[in-house]
This record gives C-alpha cells, sequence and structure tokens, in this order.
C-alpha cells in the first residue's frame, strides 16, 4: 500500500456526519496543493483502550494489544502532516478519539525518574498536525476543551499544532454541508499544512 504524507483521522461515531464531512474537505485542499493523503475513521478500526501496562516502556512498541493500533502506527510514521479531527462529547473528544491518542503513548522515551522526564520517537522531524472539533453550542464553557485534548498531546510527542479549528453551532447530521463559507476554511487549512510541510 502506498503510503501518505498526511494522514487524516477522524473520530466521530456517526457515518456522513459532520466530522467526516470536514475531514474530507481539509484532506481535498491537502491534495489539491500536490499532497498524498489517506483518511482513517476509526470507528471502522478495533482499537482498545490503553490498559496501563506499561509494557511498551520496554519493548517500545505495544505488545498488550493486536489490534487496528498495529495497522494505523506505520501510518502514524510515514506521515509527517496529521489531521485530528473529533465532535464534541461531553465537553471532550469522543472515547474512539481518546483511545487512539493514548495508544500513542509507546511513542515516548521513558525514563526511570519520578516524575519523569519524557522525550518522544516522534520529535524533531518537522512534523506539523491540525485539529479541529465540532459542536452543537456556542459559548466557551458549554464546548468545552476538545481542542486542547487533541492538541496537547500531540504537541507533547513532538507535532507543532499549526491550526485549531473549532466549528461551534452546528448539531445536525451534515450541516457543514451547507455552509460554503466554513468548507473553503477546511480546504485552505487543508493546503496550508502541506505548504507548511515543504
Ligand atoms: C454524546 C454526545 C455528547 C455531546 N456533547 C456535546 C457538548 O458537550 N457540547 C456541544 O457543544 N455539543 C455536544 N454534542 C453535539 C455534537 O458535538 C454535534 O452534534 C456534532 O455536530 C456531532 O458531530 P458529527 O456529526 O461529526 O458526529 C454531543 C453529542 C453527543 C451525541
Amino acid at each position: 500500500m502506498k503510503k501518505a504524507k498526511i494522514l487524516g483521522v477522524g473520530g466521530s461515531p456517526r457515518k456522513n456526519g459532520n466530522t467526516d464531512i470536514l475531514l474530507d474537505r481539509f484532506l481535498t485542499g491537502a491534495e489539491s496543493a500536490g499532497m498524498d493523503t489517506k483518511k482513517v475513521l476509526l470507528r471502522n478500526y478495533s482499537i482498545e483502550p490503553c490498559i496501563g501496562c506499561e509494557a511498551c516502556r520496554n519493548a517500545g512498541t505495544c505488545t498488550r494489544f493486536h489490534d487496528g493500533m498495529e495497522l494505523l502506527y506505520p501510518e502514524i510514521e510515514e506521515a509527517k502532516g496529521l489531521i485530528l479531527g473529533s465532535p464534541t462529547y461531553n465537553y471532550n473528544i469522543t472515547a474512539p478519539m481518546k483511545a487512539f491518542i493514548d495508544r500513542l503513548y509507546p511513542y515516548y522515551n521513558f525514563s526511570h525518574e519520578r516524575p519523569g522526564p519524557y522525550s518522544s520517537k516522534l520529535e524533531e522531524q518537522g512534523r506539523k498536525a491540525l485539529v479541529f472539533t465540532v459542536c452543537e453550542q456556542f459559548k466557551t464553557d458549554e464546548t468545552g476543551f476538545a481542542l486542547e485534548a487533541l492538541s496537547m498531546p500531540l504537541e507533547a510527542l513532538g507535532y507543532s499544532v499549526l491550526e485549531k479549528f473549532l466549528v461551534n453551532n452546528c448539531f445536525e447530521k451534515g450541516k457543514v454541508a451547507k455552509d460554503e463559507e466554513l468548507l473553503n476554511r477546511a480546504f485552505e487549512a487543508g493546503k496550508n499544512l502541506v505548504k507548511a510541510l515543504r
């Protein structure tokens, strides 16, 4: 399989919903700028939540589960650009997206000190990311911290997060498809991610 340079990961359980539509648009923008892309919809993968066995500290990879992440680790490593999108669920990201992010834990180089300094096997490689969330509400105290939940772990892993895209006032399935201005912004953001990677 040809490896993608930008990997788009969607965390909505709702098929053809707002996150799916926007993710497509970010990726179309990236492709228009000449970049190979790959789309991953987490609902199509079986991904166990991390159980904190810490075996990856020594093994350098997850030895506990042999699941969908085994397919995704090579894609993550290959793609210098990453787009993560999740609907806001209870002020936060969805459970599949949280499981995916927690399973990136093997990418850390751990130390034995407590609290432990750490570094990432993915850092200093020019990796860039873009994150977005879609939510129903307007007010910050109701839209919550989904963008931070997406961006902070990526920054800790060594990605430079170029854009944190909040799409609010969006409840109905597929509503974003009617918002041309928003779709254009997503398209341009995809193009800008490519520019930043070059
Ligand atoms: C379980 C659940 C929890 C939700 N929690 C929030 C929330 O905390 N804040 C908010 O603004 N919208 C919330 N929403 C609304 C969704 O974020 C919104 O409908 C979004 O457009 C769904 O995106 P999708 O079509 O990509 O699945 C929630 C929806 C569900 C199903």
